[in-house]
């Protein structure tokens, strides 16, 4: 087996393989991210996982007690996150070795990170977007394309790829669709320098999230996963269930309707996305009818519910398997 993959990513954290077990509300854990940092890889953990300063600070304490190597923090940027202060306090606190930003507008969280030399990934759907976060000063994009799982984007990786790296210089860690090793060493081909991967962990027996859940992860496939504005009022990817079948994956007229008004938007906006929280928090941790699995199309390569640092084992062969017969073929 291969014992290290060079790339931009791997010189950054430092890690033996370019892979980010990507943050996943509700799914991600110590133990996940533990595995995954004694595993030659890195992991990020939303801080929303956490629902107070003191719970979030214990995680973060254990896992520095626990191993030298890096892990990541996802931090939600927008308005909507009222305990962003807070959250970023204890990220620098403890010298989080990476902050990935998602949604919303991350300059201050660039700001604070920078005075502490922390690094920050910042999650972008288009080359808009990347060039206003390159000129806040973050570290690395993460392109999230249209083929990931929770809030994808909207272009195709093998498009998005290379319009990152044609307009920025810098490094582009490629978020969405992946699930072997041969798909990260096209990630890589395609002038990425390692890739975030969510879905195909939540099956793995260090995830806290119901047997039910892992197991809807290696039975369903990619034609299972549809987008939903039911949940968060956002569009976001769940399988597709017979209960998501019978709710349908649109709000329906009077959701609509509420979340247009001017005057009441917001606050129905907040309920919307209030309730498609409790909804999902209830699908994850306990078997029950109304299942709400956020997923993407890489659950298609699940097969087993696997201890994450077989995953990656796996993962490394078939990155080398792919290498070699690239250069096979080019020797040929
Ligand atoms: C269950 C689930 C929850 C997610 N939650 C978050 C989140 O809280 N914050 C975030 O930035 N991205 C979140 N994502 C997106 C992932 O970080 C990552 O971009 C995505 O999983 C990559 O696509 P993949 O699932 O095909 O590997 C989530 C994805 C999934 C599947």
């Amino acid at each position: 087996m291969l014992t290290k993959i060079d790339t931009a990513l791997t010189r950054l954290l430092p890690i033996k393989f370019p892979i980010i077990m990507a943050p996943m509300f509700l799914v991600s854990n110590t133990k996940m991210t533990l595995a995954a940092m004694q595993s030659g890889i890195t992991g990020a953990i939303p801080a929303f996982n956490y629902r107070t300063d003191k719970d979030f600070r214990q995680a973060l304490q254990w896992l520095r007690n626990e191993s030298t190597a890096p892990f990541g923090i996802n931090l939600i940027a927008n308005k909507s996150n009222v305990r962003l202060d807070e959250q970023l306090k204890a990220c620098l606190d403890f010298k989080v070795d990476f902050i990935i930003t998602s949604l919303g507008n991350p300059e201050q969280i660039i700001k604070a990170c920078k005075r502490e030399k922390m690094l920050v990934f910042c999650d972008v759907i288009d080359a808009f977007y990347a060039k206003k976060v390159e000129d806040m000063g973050c570290d690395a994009l993460i392109a999230v394309n249209a083929e990931a799982g929770g809030h994808a984007g909207n272009i195709p990786a093998a498009e998005l790829i290379p319009m990152l790296t044609q307009n920025s210089k810098l490094p582009v860690i490629s978020a969405g669709g992946v699930g072997t090793g041969e798909g990260i060493y096209q990630k890589i081909q395609a002038g990425a320098c390692g890739v975030s991967m969510g879905s195909i962990f939540i099956a793995t027996p260090e995830a806290d999230v119901s047997q039910e859940y892992k197991e809807a992860i290696v039975h369903y496939g990619a034609n299972d996963i549809v987008m939903t504005t039911k949940i968060s009022g956002t569009p976001c990817t769940i399988i597709n269930t017979p209960y998501v079948q019978q709710i349908g994956t649109k709000q329906n007229w009077l959701e609509a309707i509420l979340n247009r008004n001017k005057t009441i938007k917001k606050y129905a906006k907040m309920l919307t996305f209030y309730k498609g929280m409790k909804a999902l928090e209830k699908a994850a941790f306990s078997a029950t009818y109304q299942t709400l699995w956020c997923a993407g199309p890489s659950i298609e390569y699940v097969h087993a519910i696997r201890p994450v640092q077989e995953i990656v084992e796996t993962l490394v062969n078939e990155y080398e398997q792919a290498a070699n017969t690239e250069s096979a073929n080019i020797a040929v």
